[in-house]
């Protein structure tokens, strides 16, 4: 993301003194949920969670908490998060990020495996780094907690404390807080682990108290919580205490932000925040939201996102944007501005032999399979047998959406000599949420090409939980036979607010529109995510030979 210039806004300068004088809110638009806060010096972080997608847990850097910029993931390498035939929704949950003694840790919790038989929590874990900016992370140093959503707490006389979400009742799934110290250097439990809080909401299983962040302001203990589950009755709770167990003094303000009090607000979903002291002594916080489209609260393609807000202080509790809703105009603090979510990139002018920066894949790649050096000034994308939707790695390169009206769009050169090889584009959000237009050939490989468009049925069935993989005979598939077997085809989606739709243009033809559906299909609640743009190549059950050389990648409003 490029800086805009600063407008300074004189009369605000008292509250937001941190030269944060304009802003749009979400700051980090997309599928960015779970924000984790950290300063260190005049440098701020912020980690968000990624689930089944690979490389794992983002890293964006900010000198003035408006202009965010992605220096690395914390998970990088396949040794250290191997999401092989990971379901949907499993992987990684919500980071922490913390610095103490020249060290960063991002704390996190990966759900490799994730099913009906199998829903235990894994142990949680950290990596470190000495060099935030160097995207070279330790390998994972594990917790012996069971339970998600861990944080990480260094107390004044050296105990370091580990906080997390566990499950207190299984059957009735009655979650808590649970906490005990650790060993920093092994991860190994020091004493037993206790249940220090249960939330403020009656306690059964929608209280849901999660995303704990510990901290010492002058000398008192405060534990932040997410409750209510991620949905419409997210909110955050502040307690404090006199030691980072407590005992806790509620808040009475309580809940800091719940926007579901008003579900005709445009941002929803509001809690899992963290907040921290700028340089300047003011403070700021981070959390989680959503921007539900055409009057539905559970219709949001982007999934949840990440959203800044200005924190005050009164009678030694913190107040959110001086207790007005999040929204994504916080016009009563700070000067508005467009959000940067434009994204070009000509494939010839890549230096260097690998994609750098917002790229994802579905699960951990078992082996490279694109190329910037084969045929310089492509994409190259090597199809293998898996298609989309398999629970396995599909030939599949992928960037957050990061605007509702926005459209993807490439120039693809691919000669396909079966039916079942396909290369494409795609909106994609889990494996049975995915929408494509492609390019496929005959089955007796007389070199005819086909436009085929694939439209996914939502599957209201199908849970963070999924065992199966995509049903494609729920698609509906069309083709369109191209004029020729050779010229390069333009495709595009035109993503807006409640739809998609699915175009291609051959050689220097006028655009043809193909497939329009409802952004809805890419909006069930249960997942966690949220969409991605991809371009792919697959055989649909069988390796194939055909490379699919993609030109360019366009994200624009
Ligand atoms: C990453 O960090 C490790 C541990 O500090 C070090 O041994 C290794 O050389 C580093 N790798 C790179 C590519 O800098
Ligand atoms: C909440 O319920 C769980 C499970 O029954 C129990 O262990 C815990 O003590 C309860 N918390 C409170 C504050 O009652
Ligand atoms: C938990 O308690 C609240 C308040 O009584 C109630 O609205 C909610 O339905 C309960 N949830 C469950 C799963 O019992
Ligand atoms: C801590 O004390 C300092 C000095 O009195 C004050 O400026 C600051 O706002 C206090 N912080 C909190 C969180 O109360
Ligand atoms: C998308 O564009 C339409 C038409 O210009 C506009 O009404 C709508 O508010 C836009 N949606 C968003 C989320 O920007
Ligand atoms: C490919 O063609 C064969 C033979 O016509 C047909 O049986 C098969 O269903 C086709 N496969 C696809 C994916 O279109
Ligand atoms: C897949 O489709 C079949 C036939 O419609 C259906 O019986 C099955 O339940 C579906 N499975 C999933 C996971 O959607």
């Amino acid at each position: 993301m490029i800086g805009f210039g600063m407008r300074t806004v004189a009369a605000l300068l008292a509250l937001a003194a941190v030269t944060v004088d304009a802003l749009f809110n979400p700051i980090l638009p997309g599928f960015n949920p779970d924000p984790a806060f950290l300063r260190v010096g005049s440098d701020y972080f912020i980690a968000t969670s990624t689930f089944e997608v690979f490389p794992g847990h983002p890293i964006y850097h900010s000198t003035n908490l408006v202009d965010w910029e992605l220096v690395g993931h914390a998970l990088n390498r396949p040794a250290q998060l191997s999401l092989l035939g990971t379901p949907g929704n499993g992987g990684l949950w919500a980071p922490g990020l913390r610095y103490h003694d020249g060290i960063f840790y991002l704390i996190s919790t990966s759900r490799h495996v994730y099913t009906s038989e199998l829903s235990l929590f894994p142990r949680s874990f950290y990596v470190t780094t000495d060099d935030i900016f160097s995207n070279n992370w330790s390998d994972p140093i594990y917790f012996d907690s069971l339970g998600y959503d861990p944080d990480l707490f260094w107390d004044d006389n050296g105990d370091v404390y580990s906080t997390w979400c566990g499950i207190n009742d299984p059957i009735d799934k009655i979650y808590g807080i649970y906490q005990n110290t650790i060993d920093i250097a092994t991860g190994d439990s020091l004493t037993p682990a206790q249940l220090i809080f249960s939330g403020t909401l009656p306690n059964n299983s929608s209280a849901r108290p999660e995303g704990p962040k510990l901290y010492n302001f002058n000398g008192t203990y405060y534990l932040l919580i997410a409750e209510g589950g991620t949905g419409a009755t997210h909110r955050a709770t502040i307690q404090r205490g006199p030691s980072p167990s407590g005992p806790w003094e509620n808040n009475p303000k309580n809940p800091l932000v719940y926007n579901g009090e008003d579900p005709s607000l445009a941002v929803q979903s509001t809690g899992h925040a963290d907040i921290l002291q700028a340089e300047d002594g003011s403070f700021w916080g981070t959390l989680l939201g959503t921007r539900p489209q055409g009057g539905n609260t559970n219709h949001a393609q982007l999934g949840r996102e990440t959203f800044l807000y200005p924190v005050t202080w009164e009678d030694g509790w913190p107040i959110f944007n001086g207790g007005r809703p999040i929204t994504e105009h916080l016009v009563d603090v700070l000067e508005d501005r467009p959000p940067v979510t434009d994204f070009e990139l000509d494939f010839g002018d890549v230096e260097g032999e690998d994609l750098e920066g917002a790229w994802y894949f579905v699960r951990t790649p078992y082996k490279k399979f694109y190329s910037l050096t084969e045929r310089k000034g492509y994409l190259r994308v090597k199809g293998n047998a898996y298609a989309i939707g398999d629970r396995d790695s599909a030939a599949l390169v992928l960037r957050k959406q990061t605007a509702y009206n926005q459209t993807f769009e490439t120039t693809l050169e691919f000669s396909p000599l079966s039916n079942t090889t396909e290369a494409g584009i795609t909106i994609w959000r889990q494996d049975s949420m995915h929408d494509e237009i492609g390019i496929s050939g005959d089955a007796d490989g007389s070199g005819k090409r086909y436009i085929v468009t694939r439209k996914l049925e939502k599957n209201d069935q199908v849970g963070p939980w999924a065992l199966t993989p995509a049903n494609n005979t729920k698609a509906t598939v069309d083709r369109v036979e191209l004029e020729t077997d050779d010229e390069p085809v333009k495709l595009r989606i035109v993503g807006s607010s409640t739809s998609y739709t699915f175009g291609y243009a051959e050689g220097e033809g006028e655009w043809v529109d193909v497939l329009s559906i409802d952004s809805a299909l890419l909006s069930l609640f249960s997942d966690f995510k949220g969409t991605l743009f991809g371009m792919y190549n697959t055989g649909r059950g069988f390796p194939t030979l055909a490379p699919a050389d993609f030109r360019y990648w366009k994200q624009y409003s």
